[in-house]
Formats: structure tokens, sequence, C-alpha cells
């Protein structure tokens, strides 16, 4: 009786909650969710970008944990110890990544199902708790050291039992869905409700659909001949201006500060906000030749260094001459990166790079020197 009266009060708070997860704000592409085909569909005609864009970051993403390809990292050996005295067992199975927490007298047990991030740099892990939770584990796995370390954001103390020790919880609905996020900014595509209010990506990693929306349209009007409807049919992120483009981006990656919010930039976790940090370089608020993230970085590749960091991406630019000139005084035979876009350790495992182009002191890597005010053109 009691389950019953439970199950009419909730049915409408559910259908309530998806309809708002299905018109989540971040799909910037407003449109059903049939319309999204899957890369594989882009392959037969697109095989080049398929091919390389299914090796990048963007493609890795996002894993269910035993199909990531650092899968056998992820279950060291020995327990793993935390401060306090909580301990970890780890065991990699068919369904996820098994972990049991030992604190004090008490124990629990549970399934972490999903693998957040390529492993770039850091992979973390996420799982379903109940019909209203997930939980973010506290240790993620870092490349760096290739073991297991806290989780960014995450508290370091002593934990409150095992139940506290796995890790922070997040509502699936509510408020804060912070959790829907994690799964819309690491997926593409619109996200489906699943068993037991299961959270349900339409397709893992960022893939075609993320950047160039919903492809059923572009493929049908190719289909029936008709090349000019097609091209329209698809967004081309070529065809945006370089502010447009920041934003499309910044959807993921954050976008560039709105006039009014605050930015701290004393913050090193901010700079892995790109786009926030590159909108403030005077190479970007000079009006004349644009610089969007695509000077840089080939959005079907996977992330290459000698790419991002040949000084070719500057003296495009800064040739003698004409304004801006290659004034620099100092030693440009290394990667003029090297010192005007300083790398940013906001801990130990994990190195980002300094967007905001300017002329840094030495010591201070989070904000160059003099740097243009709130506001300037
Ligand atoms: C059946 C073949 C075919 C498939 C499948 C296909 N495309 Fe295309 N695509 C084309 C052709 C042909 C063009 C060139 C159209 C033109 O501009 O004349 C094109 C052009 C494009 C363009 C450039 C559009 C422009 O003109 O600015 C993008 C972006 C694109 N496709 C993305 C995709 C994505 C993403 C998918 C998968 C969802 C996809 N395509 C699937 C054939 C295909
Ligand atoms: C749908 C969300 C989303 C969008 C849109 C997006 N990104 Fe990303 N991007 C990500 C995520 C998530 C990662 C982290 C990949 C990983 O796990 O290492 C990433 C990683 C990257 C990397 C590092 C890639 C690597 O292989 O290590 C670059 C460079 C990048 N993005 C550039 C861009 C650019 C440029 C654009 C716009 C054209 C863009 N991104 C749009 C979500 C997005
Ligand atoms: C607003 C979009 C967004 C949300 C929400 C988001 N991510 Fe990401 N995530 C990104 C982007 C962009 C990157 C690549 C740049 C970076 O490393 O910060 C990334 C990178 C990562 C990485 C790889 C770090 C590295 O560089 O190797 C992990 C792990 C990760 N995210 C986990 C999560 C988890 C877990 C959540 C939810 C608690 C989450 N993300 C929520 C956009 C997002
Ligand atoms: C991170 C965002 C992003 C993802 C993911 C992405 N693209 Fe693109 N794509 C772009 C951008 C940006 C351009 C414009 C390139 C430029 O201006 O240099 C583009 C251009 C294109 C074009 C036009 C021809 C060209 O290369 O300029 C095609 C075709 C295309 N993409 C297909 C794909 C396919 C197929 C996939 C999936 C396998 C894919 N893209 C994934 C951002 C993306
Ligand atoms: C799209 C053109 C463009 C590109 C590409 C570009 N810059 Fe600039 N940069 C400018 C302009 C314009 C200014 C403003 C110069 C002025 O006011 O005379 C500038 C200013 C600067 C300054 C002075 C910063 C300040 O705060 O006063 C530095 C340092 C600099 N650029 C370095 C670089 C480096 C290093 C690269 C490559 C990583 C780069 N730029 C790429 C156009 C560019
Ligand atoms: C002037 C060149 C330049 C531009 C423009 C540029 N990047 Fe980068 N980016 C770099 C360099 C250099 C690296 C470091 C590469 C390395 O050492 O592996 C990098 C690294 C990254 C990474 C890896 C994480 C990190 O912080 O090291 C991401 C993600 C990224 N860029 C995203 C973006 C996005 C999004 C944009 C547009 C807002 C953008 N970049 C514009 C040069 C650039
Ligand atoms: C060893 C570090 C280092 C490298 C490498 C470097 N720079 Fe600089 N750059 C500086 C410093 C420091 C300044 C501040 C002026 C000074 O002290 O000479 C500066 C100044 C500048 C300025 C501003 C000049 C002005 O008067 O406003 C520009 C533009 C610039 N560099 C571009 C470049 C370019 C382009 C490259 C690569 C070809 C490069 N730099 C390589 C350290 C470096």
């Amino acid at each position: 009786m009691d389950g019953i009266r439970t199950l009419i009060w909730t049915l409408p708070l559910i259908a309530w909650a998806s309809l708002r997860l299905l018109a989540q704000p971040l799909d910037v592409f407003d449109h059903p969710p049939g319309s999204y085909l899957g890369a594989g569909a882009c392959a037969a005609c697109h095989a080049e970008q398929f091919a390389q864009q299914s090796t990048s970051g963007h493609a890795l993403s996002l894993h269910r944990i035993g199909d990531h390809p650092s899968a056998t990292s992820f279950a060291p050996a020995g327990a793993v110890a935390r401060a306090g005295g909580a301990k970890y067992t780890y065991r990699l199975v068919e369904d996820g990544l098994h972990v049991e927490v030992s604190a004090g007298e008490e124990k629990s047990r549970s399934r972490l199902e999903w693998a957040f991030g390529a492993g770039e740099q850091a992979v973390t892990f996420v799982g379903q708790v109940d019909e209203d939770r997930y939980v973010e584990h506290h240790f993620s796995y870092y490349s760096a050291t290739g073991g297991m370390g806290t989780t960014p954001g995450h508290s370091e103390g002593a934990p409150r039992g095992p139940k506290d020790a796995l890790g922070v919880y997040y509502g699936t609905f509510g408020a804060q869905p912070s959790i829907m996020r994690c799964f819309q900014c690491h997926s593409t595509g619109p996200l489906a409700l699943g068993e037991a209010f299961s959270l349900q990506p339409n397709e893992l990693g960022v893939r075609c659909e993320a950047c160039h929306g919903p492809g059923r349209p572009h493929v049908e009007a190719v289909a029936s001949g008709e090349l000019e409807r097609a091209s329209a049919a698809i967004a081309n992120p070529a065809r945006l201006r370089s502010g447009q483009l920041l934003e499309r981006c910044g959807a993921c990656h954050r976008p560039p500060a709105s006039s009014g919010k605050v930015i701290d930039w004393s913050d090193p976790w901010n700079v892995r906000h790109q786009p926030v940090y590159l909108s403030r370089s005077a190479c970007v608020q000079a009006r004349g030749q644009p610089l969007s993230c695509m000077r840089c970085h080939d959005p079907h590749t996977p992330l290459s260094t000698e790419a991002a960091r040949d000084n070719v991406r500057c003296l495009d630019c800064h040739h003698t001459g004409r304004r801006p000139a290659t004034v620099c005084r100092q030693d440009v035979s290394r990667s003029c990166s090297s010192c005007h876009m300083p790398p940013v350790r906001p801990q130990d495992e994990l190195r980002f790079t300094n967007h905001w182009i300017g002329v840094y002191d030495a010591g201070n890597p989070l904000r160059p020197r003099e740097p243009s005010e709130e506001g300037s053109p």
C-alpha cells in the first residue's frame, strides 16, 4: 500500500524531471532525438575525419569502465589507503569496477560503471547508487603517476564511514543536476532515462554531431542528390565568426567571460577553461585577423603538442613590418608559447596551458604582466 502511494506521488515528479532532462540547455542544437545518427553514419562519406576523430581525446572522453583503453590499470593489486584509515580494494568485472571500502569496523561494496576522461591526464569513476543518486568516486586514475589519487574537488580529510568514503554524491534530478551535466559534456546527443532511472547517453564521447548538430537531414539530402540543401542542413563551424566559435567550443570548455561575470584569476583551476583565458589575450581582442581555437588545434585530430606549439601560429601575425611586430628580445629559437602560454599545475598530477597569451613574470603563470583592463576592446 505504502509502495503504491509512493509510486503515485513520484510518477508525476519523475515525468517532470525527465522532461527537464531532455530539454537541458547544453544541447545547442534543438532537434528531436531521432535526428542524431552517430559518428558511424558519417564514416562512409567522411572517412578521414572519422578515422582521425575516433582516436581523439574528444571521442574517448567517456567509456563504460571495462571498455576504457587503460581499464587494466584501474584495479591496483593491493588495497589503496586513505588518510583517516579508509581502505579501498578494486576488482574489474564485466559489469564495471567493483570497489570494497572499509573504514573502521564498517565495510561497503559498490559498483562503478562509468569512466570519464580519455586518460590523457586523468580518469574519474562514476556509478549509480540508487534510483535517485549517483556517486563520483573519491579516487581518480592519474596517468602521470599510473595510480590512484584524490579526485579534484574532493576532501582529503578522514571520511565518516565507508559510504562517505566512497565519494561525492549527486542527485540524478533536482536543483543541481551535476551528474547529468557530466554526461552532457562528455557525450553526444540527448540523454535518455533507462532502467531504474539510470542516465543513458545517446553516444559516448564527443563525436561529430556534438559540433555539427544532428546529421539526419544532411544525410537524407545527400541521398536524394540535393547537395545545396545537404550543405545547409548541417552546422559547419567554419561559417561562424570567431566570437561565435569561442562560444561553440565554450559550450563545454566554458564560454568567454560574459560581461559582469567575475572570474577569480588567481584560482589555478580556472585555467582549464581555455576560451575564458584566450579571450583575455591582446591577440584576440585586437581587430584584424581573428584568433580562434582552430588556429592551433585541428578539431578532428588528437591534441598535437608540436602543432599547437609551432611558432608559425604566432608569426602569422607577429612578423616584422606590420603591427603587431615581432619585437621579442628573448630567445625566439624556443617555442613562443613556452613563455607566453605557461603551464599551470592546479594539483601535482595535472597540467593545463594558460591560454591568456601575454608577458609573464617568473613565478606567476596565472596572470600576465600589465593585463588589459576589464571590458577593453
Ligand atoms: C552519403 C554521404 C554522406 C554522409 C553519410 C555524410 N555526409 Fe557530410 N557531406 C557529404 C557531401 C557530398 C558533402 C558536400 C556537400 C556540399 O557542400 O556540396 C558533405 C558536407 C559536409 C559538411 C560541410 C558542409 C558545408 O558545406 O559547409 C559537414 C560539416 C558534414 N558533411 C558533416 C557530416 C556529418 C557530421 C555526418 C554524419 C552525421 C555526415 N556529414 C554524413 C556527404 C555525406
Ligand atoms: C560537447 C562538449 C565539447 C565541445 C562542444 C568541445 N569540446 Fe573539446 N573537449 C571536451 C572534453 C570532454 C574533452 C576532454 C577529453 C578527455 O577526456 O581527455 C575535450 C578536450 C579537448 C582538447 C584536448 C584533446 C585531446 O585529444 O587531448 C582540445 C584541444 C579541445 N577539446 C578543443 C576543442 C575545440 C577547439 C572545440 C570547438 C571546435 C571543442 N573542443 C569543443 C568537450 C568538448
Ligand atoms: C561544462 C562541460 C563539462 C562538465 C559539466 C564536465 N566536464 Fe569533464 N571535461 C570537460 C572538458 C572541456 C574537459 C577537457 C578540459 C579539461 O581537462 O578541463 C574535461 C575533462 C575531464 C576529465 C579529464 C581530465 C584530463 O585532462 O585528463 C575528466 C576525468 C572529467 N572531465 C570528468 C568529469 C566529471 C566526473 C564530471 C562531472 C562531475 C565532468 N567532467 C563534468 C567538460 C565538462
Ligand atoms: C570538436 C568539434 C568537432 C567535432 C567533434 C567534429 N568536427 Fe567536423 N568540424 C569542426 C570544425 C570547427 C570545422 C571547421 C574547420 C575549420 O574551420 O577549419 C569542421 C569541419 C568539418 C567538415 C568540413 C570540411 C572540413 O574539414 O573543413 C566536415 C566534412 C566535418 N567537419 C566532418 C566531421 C565528422 C565526420 C566528424 C566526426 C567523425 C566531425 N566532423 C567531428 C568541428 C568538429
Ligand atoms: C591573429 C593574430 C595573432 C596571433 C595568431 C597571435 N597574436 Fe599576439 N598579438 C596580436 C595583436 C593584434 C596584439 C596586440 C598588439 C598591439 O597592440 O600592438 C598581440 C599582442 C601580443 C603580446 C603582447 C601582450 C600584451 O598583453 O600586451 C604578446 C606577448 C603576444 N601577442 C604573443 C603572441 C604569441 C606568443 C602568439 C602565439 C602563441 C601570438 N601572440 C599569436 C595578434 C596575434
Ligand atoms: C595560440 C595557439 C592556441 C590557441 C589559439 C588555442 N590553444 Fe589550446 N593549446 C595550445 C597549446 C600550446 C597547448 C599545449 C599543448 C601541449 O603542450 O600539449 C594547448 C592545449 C590545450 C588543451 C589541453 C589542456 C591544456 O590546457 O593544456 C585544451 C583542452 C585546449 N588547448 C583547448 C583550446 C580551446 C578550447 C581553444 C579555443 C578557446 C584553444 N585551445 C585555443 C595552443 C592554443
Ligand atoms: C624565453 C621566453 C620567451 C620566448 C621563447 C619568447 N618570448 Fe616574447 N617576450 C618574452 C618576454 C619576457 C617579453 C617582455 C619584453 C622583454 O622583456 O623583452 C616578451 C615580449 C614579447 C612581445 C611584446 C613586445 C612588446 O614590446 O610589447 C611579443 C609580441 C612577443 N614577445 C612575441 C613572441 C613571439 C612571437 C615569440 C616566438 C617567436 C616569443 N615572443 C618568444 C619572453 C619570451
